[in-house]
């Protein structure tokens, strides 16, 4: 079967039709192709089939109300909603097709999809004559105008024992058509390493060196990346930041850790994007009690850190290595020279001076401006959130690594 809903988010609602004991299948079915699936079911629905059986499939809690407090503390139905690359309702009940119709949301699934950006598409089954009534043919063709999807329904022998329109389509069908609406994506298949966030340097057990690196950037790289389709590590020092759905973790505190975390990894590696703040020094003897103030003057002798982006750009047949510079002055002389002395693919650069205009960007700042560099080309992201420059960087790394490693046609046996 081939994995083309990798790395997808569904959500797949379901309504309360006889069709729903195929939608178990279509839960399976969608996850062997890849997908992640969160169900969502109406209260009818559970009279068909129990939430219980669905939680088996699909791995993951059901949802079915939207009063549901605990649900709603794990994953709210606004966090469902901008989760979701996908909504399929499947099966559609004649039912839902009219509540969509007029808007309404006062249930879980209806709300999930007025609060939806993704896709929504819809696989009705219901009884021959009802699908042909008129009233169901206005709702659906109101829906298509919006942009809804219909999926079907197919033709043949019902439940009902009526022969007509009103199938739901096959489980592998609907993956299928699912599927078909996503193109494929700049990193899929594509496995990124970042580092984000400051290190800590110990002094003793309660001090440490740091800096004001709030990780903002590089966890906006590891969610902008995992959207291009990228399996993702992220390895982070200490900062106060979700980690992005999908997105696989690992925590550290100092360079060293860091150093020995990304190495530990690098094998599997496709594209490394160095994006956090490492401390290039740390104290020679930390101090395993807490330092008094008993003399007048403390010197501490401070050791070079490794330097994980050089470490890993200089790896034989190593990945591509993507470096950040934060630089307060000379931007263009200074990155262009770390570029060559690193031995790296790309380096996005940004100005961190404090005071002016610089002051509410680069470091711990939720905006940010970059001027990326990479041997023989050049490009200004203009200063905007961290998340849209994330995005348009993401991008161009894909550009470059493709323009490295074109991905090849599929070999016909
Ligand atoms: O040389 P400089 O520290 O300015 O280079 C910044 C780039 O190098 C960033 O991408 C940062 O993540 C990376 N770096 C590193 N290990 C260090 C120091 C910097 O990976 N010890």
């Amino acid at each position: 079967m081939s994995q083309s809903l990798q790395n997808r988010n569904v959500v797949l609602g379901v309504t309360g039709g006889i069709a729903a004991y195929k939608s178990a299948d279509l839960v399976r079915r969608l996850r062997d192709a890849g997908a992640e699936v969160r169900v969502v079911m109406t209260p009818a629905a559970c009279e068909f089939v129990t939430p219980l059986t669905f939680q088996a499939v699909s791995g993951n809690p059901v949802h079915t109300s939207l009063l549901d407090e605990q649900a709603e503390a794990a994953m709210g139905h606004i966090e469902l909603a901008r989760w979701a690359d996908v909504v399929l309702v499947a099966p559609a009940t004649a039912d839902f097709l009219a509540k969509l119709a007029q808007g309404r949301a006062d249930d879980l699934l209806s709300t999930l999809c007025l609060a939806t950006r993704a896709p929504l598409l819809v696989a009705p089954a219901m009884n021959s004559v009802m699908w042909e009534n008129r009233a169901t043919q206005d709702n659906v063709a109101l829906l298509v105008r919006r942009g809804v999807r219909m999926l079907g329904p197919g033709v043949g022998d019902q439940a009902c024992a009526e022969t007509g329109y009103g199938r739901m389509l096959e489980p592998l069908e609907l993956v299928e058509e699912v599927s078909r609406g996503f193109g494929p994506r700049v990193l899929d298949g594509v496995t990124v390493m970042i580092t984000a966030g400051p290190t800590r340097e110990h002094l003793d057990p309660v001090r440490f060196i740091s800096n004001r690196s709030s990780g903002q950037m590089g966890y906006a790289m590891a969610a902008a990346a995992r959207t291009a389709g990228a399996d993702v590590l992220l390895v982070s020092g200490p900062v106060r930041l979700a980690v992005p759905e999908g997105v696989e973790y690992e925590s550290v505190e100092s360079a060293v850790e860091m150093h020995d975390a990304v190495m530990a990894r690098i094998a599997d590696v496709d594209i490394f994007i160095g994006v956090a703040a490492v401390a290039d020094y740390r104290p020679v003897r930390p101090k395993p009690r807490k330092i008094k103030k008993d003399e007048a003057r403390l010197d501490v002798s401070l050791e070079r850190n490794p330097d994980i982006l050089r470490d890993v750009a200089s790896r034989p047949n190593g990945p591509f290595t993507v470096g950040f510079a934060a630089e307060t002055h000379d931007l263009e002389a200074n990155a262009l020279d770390k570029l060559q002395r690193k031995r790296l693919d790309m380096i996005a650069a940004n100005l961190v001076a404090r005071g002016g205009l610089q002051d509410a960007v680069g470091f711990d700042a939720s905006e940010n401006a970059l001027e990326v560099f990479w041997p023989g080309g050049q490009l200004s992201l203009e200063r905007g959130p961290k998340t849209i420059l994330a995005k348009q960087l993401v991008e161009l790394i894909a550009r470059q690594y493709r323009g490295q490693h074109p991905v090849r046609p599929r070999a016909v046996s």
